[in-house]
């Protein structure tokens, strides 16, 4: 099914521009695997919600590979909302939606209605959902971000009484995934993980 979304996504980007078109296949093998590398890194799951979804990375990717688990996508713009309409249309994919709207809307339409993980990828000021803090996120939040935004969002007072976890994207120096864990509080490991993070042992 990969095959069939990069066909999909080919296709439509000569319309839309969702990704690079100059360098098309090159910048699809590499979200293609960053998203692998957060399905991989993430404690095991069963639902997550996808904000600012665009070309569909992470959160189409990860359905694509994971097919039994429950994907929200949220998305503002209107091009963007119907590639990911249609791409899920024609790759036959159950038990996933798009929202047409900002992460601000999820909070309101899905404030009873429960996600493992929040993923996000490309959005600046990532850490406005952390500030939100909402409980309708279960295990946690995966954040996809350069080296100052991750300074960030560690020292955010919300972010300091969970677990948080910070590692390199595959392939490249200057990505990182965030990982904060909701539900791991205060864990004796935070502080030092902190401090290692400072130390550049980014492993
Ligand atoms: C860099 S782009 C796309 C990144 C996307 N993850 C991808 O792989 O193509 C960031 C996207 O976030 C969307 N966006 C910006 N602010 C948002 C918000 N507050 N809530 C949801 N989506 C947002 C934009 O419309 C845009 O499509």
């Amino acid at each position: 099914m990969e095959e069939k979304f990069r066909e999909i996504l080919r296709r439509e980007n000569a319309k839309f521009n969702l990704i690079s078109r100059k360098s098309f296949e090159k910048t699809f093998d590499y979200l293609w695997l960053l998203s692998k590398q957060v399905l991989e890194t993430l404690e095991p799951f069963d639902s997550i919600v996808d904000i600012g979804s665009g070309a569909g990375f992470p959160g189409l990717a990860i359905k694509i590979l994971s097919p039994e688990k429950k994907v929200l996508l949220v998305e503002p713009r209107k091009k963007r909302y119907e590639f990911l309409t249609l791409a899920i249309k024609e790759l036959g994919l159950t038990n996933i939606e798009v929202l047409k709207g900002d992460f601000f809307l999820f909070h309101k339409k899905f404030c009873d209605k429960k996600f493992d993980y929040l993923t996000c990828l490309g959005i600046k000021n990532k850490e406005d959902f952390v500030r939100e803090d909402c409980n309708n996120i279960k295990k946690g939040y995966c954040f996809i971000t350069g080296k100052n935004e991750v300074e960030r969002i560690l020292q955010l007072k919300k972010i300091k009484k969970y677990n948080s976890e910070v590692k390199k994207v595959s392939g490249k120096d200057n990505l990182f995934l965030v990982i904060i864990h909701r539900n791991g509080k205060n864990n004796s490991n935070s502080k030092s993980k902190r401090r290692s993070w400072k130390n550049n042992d980014r492993s």
